[in-house]
């Protein structure tokens, strides 16, 4: 089965049973300044399983790009990937627990044909007031599985989320199928890591919202948030060994054999090389094709994340003699394989070629002499029988030669040292604090309902209408991120603005706020939204539904929400900073006083 195959199988199957298919979001969260970047289908669901309507109903289907780097050290083994498509289905205090156990069943026999008898489920065993989840037991049961393949276990391996620090969460059911191997020894059951039992799908009950203080409140609504990994599930569909044996990589992986010169002895690690090689370039090339954010390569948050990423497969380039230039010929290829499914690729091409050759290029030139560097103190160290490689060192590889971390600590087990870590994050912390003060403590993320976050989300749209109004239409939102204190607003404009311009846009805004305006809500086709003259960066179909706030005569704007009622209380509006974000785009920063 092929990729294409199974996201349209899926989609289908659950439009089937009622679910509206709706796009996936970007690969960068807006509003959620707790994570870095979309790591699952529900995370851009979460205010709708806080208890907004979604304007497209309760039963909900998607695939969504996702991008992970908790395991980024785990990638080059068979399955673990940093960028991922989720296969996901919701409800959002529709059904629960029986239909979702029950769907989740008959998809994997008769749609995709695994036997029942393969199949193995976990359930959480409760623990402190959560009680256990027998009710996802008797469906089970109910549905043929017999109590011998169905283990209960403790949260550690049966509670999902939230995705941020705080948000939905509850226990779930994971299905695993059985492979034709031994097992690994008597203990090996469903959980276990050894390659017996893969795990497909997730079924997430989300009943509970995770607060800040770290406790757990019922939530209004109960929902079901379900998660399957498509390049696991190719993987097995197809009875492969590993996710770089499926359509999906084989050509990127060919591509790179080609390009080698060289090949190290060791087989198994030129194999990882490869492997880290491909997945890399892939999650950057998905990254720099976000059709709403503009991350570049850079020293800190996603940026860092991306830099880290290309620079990791350079290194691991060079351990098999590949020379310059090969990422824009790996992305090359991705971006053919992944454009008919998501057509953003295509259209970012220029920019996602020259961010991966600029950043492939900069390296380059600062790696031969941060390496002499590095040698150098290498060399004294081991003179004097020393095997801790300081966090100043470190950091200064960081930041005059642009050495990720982890890539310093690489080579440096390499020639048998460690890299004192606390040091180099002592010395990371202080240069971030130097250079980034008085940036907002994050908290809350999207779950965060605060009324100081819902005003500064609708003084977010007032911002970038007042933006369009005083500085012109070419004016694009780029960005979005706001916290209790703050709101931080990316955009497309090619010039610093003027302190007059600064102050018409706060005049702007105030002027908004004292006209205490009505804020409404519809719900609308994309087709609508736009005839209606809404703000709509969206890049979904056409016919998809979307919500479209109305704040009086003012802006028109497509968004999830939530937002105020009414303008006036919302304090008065202050840019804090206006500055570069990137080329073409800059970025403010604002508050709501009191
Ligand atoms: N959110 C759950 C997961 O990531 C189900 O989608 O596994």
């Amino acid at each position: 089965m092929t990729a294409d195959t199974l996201r349209k199988l899926y989609l289908e199957f659950f439009k089937s049973k009622g679910h509206a298919i709706i796009s996936g979001a970007s690969l960068i969260p807006e509003n959620d300044p707790t994570v870095l970047f979309t790591t699952a289908g529900m995370h851009p669901l979460v205010p709708y399983l806080m208890g907004e309507k979604h304007p497209a109903g309760t039963r909900l289907v998607n695939v969504q790009k996702c991008v992970r780097t908790g395991d980024i050290d785990a990638v080059g083994d068979a399955s673990h990937l940093t960028f991922f498509e989720m296969l996901g289905n919701w409800s959002l205090g529709d059904y629960f627990k029986k239909e979702a156990i029950e769907w989740s069943y008959e998809f994997l026999t008769e749609k995709l044909g695994f036997s029942p008898d393969k199949i193995y489920v976990t359930v959480f065993e409760g623990e402190d007031d959560i009680p256990a989840d027998e009710e996802s037991v008797e469906v089970w049961k109910s549905l043929g599985i017999p109590e011998s393949r169905i283990f209960r276990l403790p949260k550690e391996d049966n509670w999902w989320g939230p995705a941020g620090q705080t948000g939905p969460c509850g226990p779930d059911t994971e299905m695993f199928i059985e492979m034709d191997k031994p097992k690994c020894g008597a203990d090996c059951r469903p959980g276990c890591h050894c390659g017996k039992y893969v795990e497909i799908w997730n079924d997430v009950f989300m009943q509970y919202n995770k607060r800040e203080d770290g406790s757990y409140e019922l939530l209004k609504q109960h929902n079901v948030d379900t998660g399957m990994g498509l390049e696991r599930t190719i993987c097995m569909m197809n009875g492969l060994e590993t996710v770089y044996d499926t359509e999906l990589f084989v050509p990127i992986v060919e591509k790179i054999k080609e390009l080698s010169a060289g090949r190290p002895s060791d087989e198994d690690a030129a194999v990882r090389s490869e492997r880290i090689i491909a997945d890399h370039i892939r999650t950057a090339v998905f990254i720099l094709g976000d059709p709403r954010a503009e991350v570049r390569p850079g020293n800190l948050g996603a940026n860092y994340v991306l830099r880290r990423l290309i620079r990791s497969s350079v290194r691991h380039a060079k351990a098999l003699e590949i020379k310059e230039g090969y990422s824009v010929k790996l992305a090359e290829i991705i971006i053919e394989e992944y454009k008919a499914a998501y057509p953003e690729l295509e259209e970012k091409r220029d920019f996602i070629l020259s961010e991966l050759s600029q950043e492939e290029e900069r390296f380059a030139k600062t790696l031969a002499s941060g390496q002499r560097e590095f040698d150098k103190t290498v060399g004294a160290l081991l003179k004097h029988g020393q095997n801790i490689i300081s966090g100043r060192l470190a950091f200064k590889l960081y930041d005059t030669y642009g050495f990720p971390l982890e890539f310093t600590e690489d080579l440096a087990a390499e020639v048998g040292l460690e890299v004192d870590r606390e040091g180099y994050n002592a010395a990371f912390k202080k240069h971030q604090e130097l250079s980034k003060k008085g940036e907002g403590v994050f908290k809350g993320g999207l779950a965060d309902h605060s009324d100081k976050t819902t005003a500064l989300h609708s003084a977010t749209h007032l911002l970038h209408k007042a933006l369009k109004n005083v500085l012109g239409d070419h004016i694009n939102q780029r960005g979005s991120n706001i916290t209790a204190d703050r709101l931080r607003f990316d955009f497309s404009h090619p010039a610093k603005m003027t302190p007059e311009e600064i102050q018409q846009v706060e005049d702007t805004v105030n002027k908004v706020i004292e006209a205490d305006l009505p804020v409404t809500v519809d719900v609308m086709t994309m087709e609508e939204a736009q005839e209606a003259g809404a703000i709509a960066l969206f890049s979904g179909k056409y016919d998809e539904k979307l919500k479209v706030y109305t704040i009086g005569d003012f802006s028109k704007e497509a968004c999830g929400g939530p937002h105020v009622e009414r303008t006036g209380g919302m304090g008065r509006f202050r840019i804090l900073k206006e500055e570069s974000s990137s080329a073409g785009v800059r970025r403010i920063r604002a508050v709501l006083e009191s």
